[in-house]
């Protein structure tokens, strides 16, 4: 088997996503190591996370720093020195700089709880529910300067509900969150897929050869779908 990626993950938080990573990547055959969690908020649950599953983790907090840029040298040293070669941001919450988008291109992931290109940003389950959209969903992409934009690695669409709350959508949305990145990344880390201009292309599979990611029925999810899977359904 070829050498796992050593992935770095980026967290501003509760750290839910990072944990679903970390799960995955206890199976002996997934393609990607967790090498080291940055923070750049100071004692957040992700961290704690990270250290209960051994993983190192590093605080580089955005305030201690002059600029964007002086922040970002701080993290490119810290993912350089433990060897970093792929990013995944999961709830981070800073923009980027074009400067280290470009260094980490088509090397860097992102997890956003909307099916984009719609419902970009902040609040994205209020805006969702005060638009009447029926589907929602959540998407993990390469990360580009724009925000929430880049080649799409894969997504899981979520129905809306009649007399959905923001926390009942937001928390349907994340459980299937939970499950599209362990399978987004692995795709990605595996070199299933790859960026091919501005989308992604992947080695055509059957749909039963999707890594048991599918959602099982009754769950109020659909199928996920990444690229080889795209049109299968
Ligand atoms: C997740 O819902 C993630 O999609 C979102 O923040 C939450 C982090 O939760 N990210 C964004 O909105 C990025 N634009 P977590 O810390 O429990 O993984």
């Amino acid at each position: 088997m070829s050498a796992k990626r050593r992935v770095g993950v980026l967290i501003s938080g509760r750290g839910s996503n990072l944990q679903a990573l970390i799960d995955a990547a206890k199976a002996p055959d997934y393609p990607a190591d967790l090498v080291l969690v940055i923070s750049n908020v100071p004692g957040v649950q992700g961290l704690d996370r990270a250290e209960a599953a051994g993983i190192p983790t590093s605080t580089v907090n955005h305030r201690d720093f002059p600029s964007r840029e002086a922040f970002e040298a701080a993290l490119d040293e810290a993912l350089g020195a433990a060897g970093v070669d792929l990013l995944c941001n999961a709830g981070f919450m800073r923009l980027l700089t074009e400067g280290f988008v470009s260094r980490w291109l088509d090397r860097h992931l992102n997890i956003h709880p909307s099916l984009l290109p719609a419902f970009k940003g902040l609040d994205t389950h209020a805006r969702v529910l005060r638009s009447g959209a029926r589907i929602t969903g959540c998407t993990v992409h390469f990360v580009r300067a724009a925000m929430d934009d880049g080649p799409i690695v894969g997504q899981a669409a979520v129905p809306v509900l009649e007399g959905d709350t923001e926390e009942a959508l937001a928390a349907r949305v994340l459980a299937a969150e939970h499950r599209l990145y362990p399978h987004a990344l692995r795709l990605v880390a595996s070199g299933q897929v790859a960026v091919d201009g501005e989308r992604v292309a992947g080695i055509p599979v059957r749909p039963d050869e999707s890594n048991g990611a599918d959602a099982p029925e009754g769950r109020g999810e659909s199928a996920l779908f990444s690229p080889p899977l795209r049109g299968n359904f």
